[in-house]
């Protein structure tokens, strides 16, 4: 596996390999990689001739400080998964300057109005962040095809808008959520969980199984106040948002309507930790 800490190398290198032909997939990663990123690589290497991720903690899509600090890194362990893993031709490691020349701040965008939606009221500024470098790595990069988890279900429809209004031409793909034995959805932030929280904490995904039960049996607020409930009764959990909403806007929905698809979200406080979960109602 080939790893680029310089722009100018990596620029090279993947100009090489166009002139090659290769069909590049990529998968953009902030690190602390688990068993989830590798079924990024897996479902890109089934696609294309050579699977390019690049690692790269974005400041600017960390509204709150502390979190920023607290986000594990742990480069060396990094490299062991992607060389063992097997699936990832090169890695991009880049400084802070490679992506933002011209200073860490985020370019401001309108993605229609899906990033005001559910983590956009709860982190803002986010979506610039996520925006502002994935822009920059897709412009680099010049991938084929590039594959995000649908754990950040909305950051993946957010990049789709992205890369359909900046008409890039690269395909988006979205890979399920990978999990832990218990459920819980795997996760970086899932390290800063002790043992018996990590436990405790299949209740997420317990529940929006129940929801999926639930769904068009009982009535969206009868399910809202179900939810709330079964947190209400969690030691060391706080409920931040419950809400089913529309796949295709992402708007929270109040009623089922015929014809449309929808997905339960949920984030969840475990002490200071904060996880995030979805699921597709059917
Ligand atoms: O999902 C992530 O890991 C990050 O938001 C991403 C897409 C790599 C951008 O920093």
């Amino acid at each position: 596996m080939k790893i680029f800490k310089s722009k100018k190398t990596f620029h090279d290198y993947i100009e090489r390999q166009r002139e090659m032909g290769k069909k590049i997939g990529f998968a953009p990663t902030m690190g602390a990689l688990h068993q989830g990123h590798i079924s990024l690589y897996e479902a890109a290497s089934k696609e294309n001739d050579l699977v390019f991720s690049s690692i790269f903690v974005n400041p600017t899509q960390f509204n709150n400080a502390a979190d920023l600090e607290k986000y594990p890194r742990n480069i060396e362990n990094d490299l062991k998964i992607l060389e063992n893993s097997d699936y990832v031709d090169a890695v991009y490691i880049p400084e802070v300057s490679d992506l933002y020349p011209d200073g860490l701040k985020s370019k401001s965008y309108d993605f229609d109005g899906l990033e005001n939606e559910m983590e956009g009221k709860f982190r803002p500024g986010h979506f610039d962040g996520v925006g502002t470098v994935v822009e920059e790595l897709l412009l680099q990069v010049q991938p084929d095809n590039a594959y995000f988890g649908e754990k950040d279900f909305q950051q993946l429809v957010i990049i789709e808008k992205l890369v359909e209004k900046l008409k890039l031409p690269v395909k988006i793909h979205g890979v399920a959520i990978y999990r832990e034995k218990n459920g819980l959805a795997m996760s970086s932030r899932n390290e800063r969980l002790s043992a018996e929280q990590r436990e405790a904490s299949k209740i997420i995904y317990e529940t929006l199984l129940k929801v999926n039960d639930w769904f068009r049996i009982i009535t969206v607020p009868e399910i809202n106040q179900r939810v709330k409930d079964i947190f209400e009764d969690q030691r060391g959990m706080v409920l931040e948002y419950f809400e089913i909403s529309d796949e295709q806007t992402l708007k929270e929905t109040d009623f089922f309507y015929k014809g449309h698809n929808y997905r339960a979200f949920i984030v969840v406080f475990v002490n200071e930790v904060r996880l995030i979960d979805n699921m597709h109602l059917e």
